[in-house]
């Protein structure tokens, strides 16, 4: 079974500051780095590091061809990864003191999907495979009807959350991976527990996944619920946690693990990268 991730690929240009910055404010940075990143790399990424079998569908300027030949020396197949006009797309993150960040993004080269690169992709595929999808890239929407038209199953992480997702074809999503921020966009409720009941009513066929940083991890499919801590680390840049982790339980979940190991695995996982300073750069390996 591989995993088919239809995702972003970004360039970070990382800002370690003492405060984000504030409005109206010119504000000095204590160091400066560029790292390979974009929520739906980062999550290939993951993928392989777990040992998944993973094919990456995205989009790159000539400025991001590095990026498309790290992915492939970690062991992804980039034959669906395409070189456009438009720069690559591109993020601009602030680190503060405690390890958390805010993000700008800007999509370029990721906002260029096409209707027929959907289709090839999709030609290829196996009715056992899964599709990923985050929400950095254009045709989230058709991606999930022309996946679902051929049987396979979708797992969506909208993420960056936008007005548009609730008019995405949501109903057809088999695992929703969330945040608290998107789980509250999607179903107006702001406690977890709330969250979950009120995400069950709204998309009974779906199974959540609801990420809690410190406070855990929630899942929950119909009247199944299983919840698992977090594991207490210092961390130092949250970047790209939250892309590790949904690497690791799709890979533990296409090996046919129970959702428990999975959540585990991945909440493992999680738990180094935060440790570490970039995005994909702190993503942990599988140890055997
Ligand atoms: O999830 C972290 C990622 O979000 C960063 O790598 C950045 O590129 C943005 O897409």
């Amino acid at each position: 079974m591989k995993i088919i991730n239809f995702g972003s690929i970004n360039i970070d240009h990382v800002y370690s500051v003492d405060h984000f910055v504030r409005p109206g404010e010119t504000l000095s940075s204590n160091s400066y780095a560029v790292f390979s990143g974009g929520k739906g790399a980062n999550q290939s990424i993951a993928l392989a590091r777990a040992n998944a079998d993973v094919v990456h569908v995205g989009k790159v300027g000539k400025d991001g061809i590095w990026l498309k030949e790290k992915m492939e020396k970690e062991g992804i197949d980039t034959s669906f990864v395409n070189t456009v006009k438009a720069p690559t797309g591109h993020a601009v993150i602030q680190v503060n003191k405690e390890g958390e960040n805010a993000i700008i993004i800007h999509g370029g080269a990721n906002l260029t999907y096409k209707s027929s690169d959907i289709e090839k992709v999709l030609k290829t595929a196996k009715t056992e495979d899964i599709v990923l999808l985050q929400n950095e890239i254009n045709d989230v929407d058709k991606i999930i009807k022309q996946t679902k038209s051929k049987g396979l199953k979708v797992v969506f992480n909208p993420a960056p959350m936008s007005d548009a997702v609730k008019d995405y074809p949501l109903e057809l999503v088999d695992i929703f991976i969330i945040n608290e921020t998107e789980g509250e966009a999607l179903s107006g409720e702001k406690k977890p527990e709330k969250i979950i009941k009120a995400m069950g009513k709204l998309y009974p066929k779906s199974s959540v996944v609801l990420t809690l940083g410190k406070k855990g991890v929630i899942y929950a499919k119909g009247k199944k619920v299983i919840s698992v801590d977090a594991l207490k680390v210092k961390a130092v840049d949250t970047t790209g946690a939250g892309d590790t982790f949904i690497g690791y339980f799709l890979a533990e979940f296409s090996r046919g693990m129970t959702i428990e190991k999975c959540l585990e695995a991945a909440i493992k996982a999680s738990s180094i990268c935060v440790t570490r300073k970039g995005a994909a750069d702190s993503i942990p390996r599988l140890l055997v």
